[in-house]
């Protein structure tokens, strides 16, 4: 059965979430999801990094202004157009693909002239409608002992109905106000992580962030190597 892969309203959301990123991203992204993420990436200067759904692409410029040299890419041709254009001071250091995260062969067929340092994907790999072929390009393209991070919602806490177990779809907003609902795509955190674990990472370090003076987190952060 083919999977609804969620791009129409992506596509249709790409403009407003743009706008609403602006360059320096939101509150979410700034204060949730990015210190523990930089600490975690650790950006060397000439790292080659992999941004895997970059939206508008506000982290892969900032880590090419800490030195790296960032290959980013979304499947929304859209998305990938309006982070061109914002982004056009750091081209020099990040080049935008289309390219969906999904097409194992697709995202293969980035691989550089030599192996990727790291990868990174901001919440984002709820909105992925399949996420094996996906974890098993970025292990072949990692070099070895080469890390993969990556932030999404925490599916322990954000799921749609009683069935936590069950994967399934959900429609829901990024930003209030967008103009039409995405999908969200359900997995409890054992499908998530197994399945890094079957494309042969294992797990050296792991968040769950609350939002400030909240008791119960709303993402995970977690660190993959390649052995
Ligand atoms: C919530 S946004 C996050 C964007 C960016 N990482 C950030 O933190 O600002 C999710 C992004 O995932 C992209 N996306 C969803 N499914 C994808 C797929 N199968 N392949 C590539 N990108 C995908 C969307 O187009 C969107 O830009």
């Amino acid at each position: 059965m083919q999977t609804d892969n969620g791009l129409t309203a992506w596509e249709q959301n790409a403009a407003f979430w743009d706008d609403y990123m602006g360059e320096e991203s939101n509150y979410f992204h700034r204060d949730l999801v990015r210190p523990h993420t930089e600490e975690l990436l650790g950006v060397q200067k000439e790292d080659l990094i992999l941004d895997i759904a970059c939206g508008n692409g506000n982290f892969s410029k900032r880590m090419a202004e800490q030195g790296a040299r960032v290959v980013a890419f979304d499947y929304s041709p859209k998305m990938v157009e309006l982070a061109e254009k914002r982004r056009h001071m750091v081209l020099d250091r990040v080049t935008f693909h289309v390219c969906d995260a999904a097409d194992e062969k697709a995202v293969l067929a980035l691989r550089q002239e030599r192996p990727f340092d790291k990868a990174v994907s901001n919440m984002a790999l709820m909105d992925i409608y399949e996420i094996a072929p996906l974890f098993h390009a970025v292990y072949e393209l990692l070099k070895p002992d080469g890390c993969f991070i990556f932030s999404m919602h925490h599916p322990c806490f954000t799921y749609p109905n009683e069935d936590y177990f069950t994967s399934c779809i959900d429609k829901g907003e990024a930003v209030a106000g967008q103009p039409v609902l995405q999908n969200y795509y359900h997995r409890p955190m054992e499908e998530v992580l197994g399945t890094a674990f079957a494309a042969g990472f294992i797990m050296d370090r792991f968040y769950e962030v609350p939002f400030p003076g909240q008791k119960v987190p709303i993402i995970i952060i977690v660190r993959l190597r390649k052995r």
